[in-house]
């Protein structure tokens, strides 16, 4: 298929662009660079450095396939501070892009949702029927689009699939996670055994969990990856699919620095911190839906695998 990816110099969009090229898509990435880099984008993509808002329209009358659409600013902290970045950023680019995608009869979209749209869940794992009360502007820029999209399924034909995404983490050879500013709980961890920080803060330790720290469903990269892939086979026309994408296990945060302990053998130092603003308590997958439609099978589900191809990632970019 002839696709374009969005954000497609980030984090998952660069791995989900290298999966597509590795299955024989041909593969336009567009990104800003505002937190991506060109050098994350793969050989094999063309890559257009462009503001998505301004070019949707002139890049999708090209004629494509398909859009995945990355591109977004998805911090929780940044979003609580700074609601206009994604209120402007990720709902009025994303309405540019379904306005460009209607114009042009593109046939199928695939959207980077997130597990941030159920917000504190009544119970786990969370299903796709699960309420959405999200806690954060990232988790309700992202709902807003996730509704939009329904909208243009049901109103002209458009066939989408939302991926909500549990903790992203891993990597996939050369293509990983290296934020400018990291906030991300696995590379900040692994910063510490790298010697680039002293120590990890522990964003609280009195949350209603087994050891007072937050649980997260970590699913590696790779296997997010695949997702996307069969989700873009599986897309019909006028229907707006919604999967849920994570391992059904969650780990706290205390277990994740143990973790890392185990697989770079460093003592890592950790200090309990206040809590961050807009963090649920527990978020774990029920990936039941992806798994029975899409015939998703997860295949790096261990945490201790994804946290080695994470620290394999990271000391070879910070060796080079
Ligand atoms: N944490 C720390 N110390 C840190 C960094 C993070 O204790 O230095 C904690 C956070 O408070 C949270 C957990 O580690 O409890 C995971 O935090 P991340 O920032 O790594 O990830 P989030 O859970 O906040 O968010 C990520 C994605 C969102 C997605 C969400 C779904 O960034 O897009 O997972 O679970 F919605």
């Amino acid at each position: 298929m002839k696709l374009l990816v969005t954000g497609g110099a980030g984090y998952v969009g660069s791995v989900c662009a290298a999966r597509l090229l590795e299955n024989g898509h041909d593969v336009t990435v567009v990104d800003d660079l505002s937190t991506g880099h060109a050098d994350a984008v793969p050989a094999g993509a063309e890559f257009v450095q462009a503001d998505l808002a301004d070019t949707a329209g002139q890049l999708l009358a090209d004629g494509y396939d398909g859009v995945l659409h990355f591109a977004a600013k998805s911090l929780v902290g940044e979003s609580m501070q700074d609601p206009d970045k994604y209120w402007q950023g990720n709902v009025v680019t994303s309405l540019r892009l379904l306005e460009a995608i209607r114009e042009h009869g593109t046939p199928r979209l695939v959207f980077s949702s997130t597990a941030a749209t159920y917000g504190e869940p009544e119970s786990v794992p969370i299903p796709e029927d699960a309420p959405t009360r999200p806690t954060n502007t990232y988790g309700a820029t992202k709902l807003a689009i996730d509704h939009a999209i329904s909208s243009y399924a049901t109103a002209h034909g458009l066939g989408a699939t939302s991926l909500r995404y549990f903790n992203v983490a891993g990597a996939h050879g050369a293509f990983g996670e290296r934020h400018t500013t990291e906030t991300h709980l696995i590379p900040i961890v692994l910063q510490v055994a790298l010697g680039l920080r002293e120590q990890v803060q522990m964003f609280g330790d009195d949350w209603p969990t087994a050891d007072g720290t937050c649980v997260r469903d970590y699913i590696h990269v790779t296997d997010l990856a695949d997702a996307h892939l069969l989700a873009l086979e599986h897309t019909r026309p006028g229907e707006h699919r919604v999967y849920n994408l994570g391992n059904g296990t969650g780990f706290s945060v205390q277990q994740v620095v143990e973790t890392c302990r185990e697989v770079t053998g460093h003592p890592i130092p950790a200090a309990v911190a206040p809590r961050r603003a807009g963090d649920p308590a527990t978020l774990v997958a029920s990936s039941d839906r992806a798994r029975s439609e899409l015939s998703w099978q997860p295949k790096h589900a261990d945490l201790g695998v994804i946290v080695r191809d994470a620290w394999e990632f990271a000391r070879g970019r910070n060796a080079g």
